[in-house]
């Protein structure tokens, strides 16, 4: 199966726009969802069964350690087929107080040579009342963990307003809180390609939206995605200030801004047209995974996420000290057989 995904379907896909492929592929894999039938066709090919890797982080379980990242499944449409592709969980998001037109097209760029996808979305997605309500009527599949990456809604107001971005991300947490959608929540500091960039990944900032969030009742896991490509001072500050505000975990991390980060970057025109994601983003997130254990110790969960396109590349995230790794360019890369390759890697390592 992995064969013809590298040989026929991605040859096929990667001359289509990769918005267009995206968008289809949300659609076929909602359809898929609904039919049991469809779900074990898939779950035959793709889904893990060997030996029980299952995982227990911060209270939750996790039937494999493997979820796929925010920006995938923005609207929660694949909550149904995506355990049939060996994923523990998935992080549905960014999502926004308000619904999000996103950036002008175009929001996706393939760089091919780089293995990496330039991320020019801006957070294009219907809102928290649209999630809310598509995730009340979607039957949960068992053992499949929902976590809810939050960001401010993408336009001037929430963005050049200090007082109305944390009044926006609390107007999502509290809907989702109040609903009880999510196991675990992630607040998205660190968006490069919305209005004003990363805007809370200043300490400053940070400082007045974590007590605001604490102050809304929740009994989840509260996480925090970093953005990878500011100096180790700051994020190092973030940390702190996230382990004084009860964070309980922190995602490593997101998209790359530095395109001289690129094997190759001739292939872009030089201009910032949104961030990167994929094999740019790999080494700066170990390392930071390793600097966050080293710093803080056992303080945080900590998820991996940046440039897994191999089982290899998964462990190496395990063993800079991820508790739990995600990935999207690695699936669009290699196929849906990459996460069912990386729970069987997984699990003859953890039994060894
Ligand atoms: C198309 C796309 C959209 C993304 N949108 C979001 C988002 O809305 N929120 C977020 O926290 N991260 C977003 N990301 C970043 C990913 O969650 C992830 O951190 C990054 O892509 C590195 O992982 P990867 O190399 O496995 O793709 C997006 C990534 C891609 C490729």
């Amino acid at each position: 199966m992995n064969a013809l995904y590298q040989r026929i379907i991605k040859p096929v896909l990667f001359k289509f726009d990769p918005e267009a492929v995206h968008d289809v592929f949300v659609s076929l894999g909602e359809f898929a969802g609904r039919f049991t039938l469809l779900r074990r066709i898939f779950g035959f090919f793709y889904d893990y069964r060997g030996v029980d890797i299952s995982k227990v982080v911060d209270g939750i379980a996790y039937r494999t350690p493997v979820l796929l990242s925010a920006g995938f499944d923005y609207n929660g449409r694949l909550t149904r087929i995506l355990p049939a592709l060996a994923f523990g969980g998935e992080e549905i998001g960014s999502v926004t107080a308000h619904s999000c037109e996103g950036n002008p097209r175009p929001r996706l760029t393939r760089l091919i040579r780089n293995k990496s996808i330039v991320v020019y979305k801006g957070l294009r997605n219907r809102g928290v009342d649209a999630l809310i309500a598509r995730l009340a009527h979607t039957p949960r599949v068992p053992g499949f963990v929902l976590g809810i990456s939050i960001a401010r809604t993408n336009e001037e107001a929430a963005a050049t307003d200090a007082t109305a971005g944390i009044h926006d991300y609390v107007e999502s947490f509290k809907k989702l809180t109040t609903a009880g959608i999510g196991d675990y929540y992630t607040i998205n500091i660190s968006c490069p390609n919305a209005y004003t960039g990363e805007t809370f990944a200043d300490p400053k900032l940070l400082t007045e939206l974590l007590p605001r969030l604490r102050e809304v009742p929740c009994d989840k896991p509260l996480y925090l995605k970093m953005p990878i490509s500011v100096p180790w001072e700051q994020f190092a500050a973030i940390l702190d200030i996230a382990d004084t505000n009860g964070v309980h975990g922190i995602v490593i991390g997101n998209l790359n801004k530095n395109y001289r980060d690129l094997a190759y970057p001739e292939d872009t025109s030089g201009e910032f047209r949104g961030g990167l994601s994929g094999a740019p983003c790999f080494a700066l997130s170990n390392e930071l995974i390793r600097k966050t254990r080293a710093h803080s110790g056992k303080r945080f969960t900590i998820i991996g996420v940046g440039g897994i396109f191999t089982p290899d590349d998964a462990m190496a995230k395990f063993a800079a000290g991820a508790d739990l790794v995600q990935l999207i360019t690695g699936m669009i890369f290699e196929g849906p057989g990459l996460m069912k390759q990386i729970c069987e890697r997984y699990a003859e390592e953890t039994a060894s």
